[in-house]
């Protein structure tokens, strides 16, 4: 196909319209649920249905599972975590384009751990997650609040999906065990998720991020000890989009500020 690149950014631009509707993920003409990565028929099932994205003859999503929490749990430090992940091979978004895996950046001891949707287009080009637009405004935003030496900022998954699109919760099931490493070696004693897919694979609801946001929750890890009260918000791409809603993210940021003042 040789799109030229006022089509590339036509096509952009609708994904934009039809994410901010709510609309965030498109698999085949037909509804498929991709919440069931298991039993292995599920898993076949979602194949079937998203061959056109998803390569086939990899590890199944179940096994991918497996694998990631195992490399996971071998490290000790997010270091050895970002060396984990850049191993593994069995998230799908690794044959759909992305140059290389993006894990985290910040103060490897935070007090809080952000975990944003997945990586774009500046991200795949530089390793390093929030470095484009969106990054900036949420630079800008955390200085504002107080909090930009407080975290340690991570994505749902690690690989760029295609065309900016949100990650699947398959994608994110592969990758959740890194996510949950980390939760688990930073100990944070706050969370912030940036975005309806971020807020949805941590909490595993699905609920809206306009209704869940501005809310505490807590974040339980099933195996350990680990918990810590969560605070959805709006994703900064879309208040690139709608900047009226930067008040309410703001309002969010200083109800976690206040938080970690022992004041709110
Ligand atoms: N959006 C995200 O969710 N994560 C990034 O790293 C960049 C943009």
């Amino acid at each position: 196909m040789n799109a030229q690149p006022h089509d590339l950014a036509a096509v952009e631009s609708l994904l934009a319209f039809w994410r901010d509707a709510g609309v965030d993920a498109c698999y085949a003409d037909a509804p498929v649920d991709h919440t069931h990565i298991a039993p292995p028929p599920a898993v076949k099932a979602v194949q079937r249905a998203t061959a056109s994205v998803i390569p086939t003859g990899g590890p199944n999503a179940a096994d991918a599972i497996v694998e990631a929490r195992r490399l996971a749990a071998g490290a000790a430090t997010l270091q050895d975590l970002a060396a984990a992940v850049a191993a593994f091979e069995g998230c799908p978004l690794r044959g759909l384009g992305a140059t290389q895996s993006v894990f985290g950046r910040g103060d490897p001891k935070a007090a809080v751990l952000v975990i944003g949707e997945g990586p774009g287009a500046e991200e795949d080009r530089l390793g390093q997650p929030f470095v484009g637009k969106a990054g900036k405004l949420l630079d800008r935003m955390l200085t504002a609040a107080g909090l930009i030496d407080k975290v340690f900022i991570t994505n749902t998954v690690f690989w760029r999906p295609p065309g900016n699109r949100t990650p699947t919760p398959q994608e994110q099931a592969v990758c959740a065990p890194f996510v949950e490493r980390a939760f688990a070696l930073l100990q944070p004693r706050a969370v912030l998720l940036l975005g309806a897919a971020s807020a949805k694979s941590v909490l595993q609801t699905d609920e809206g991020v306009m209704k869940l946001r501005g809310q505490w929750k807590e974040w339980r890890l099933a195996e350990g000890a680990v918990s810590a009260p969560v605070m959805p918000t709006l994703h900064p791409a879309f208040l690139l989009r709608q900047p009226q809603a930067k008040r309410q993210v703001w309002a969010d940021l200083l109800a976690l500020s206040a938080r970690l003042d022992g004041s709110g």
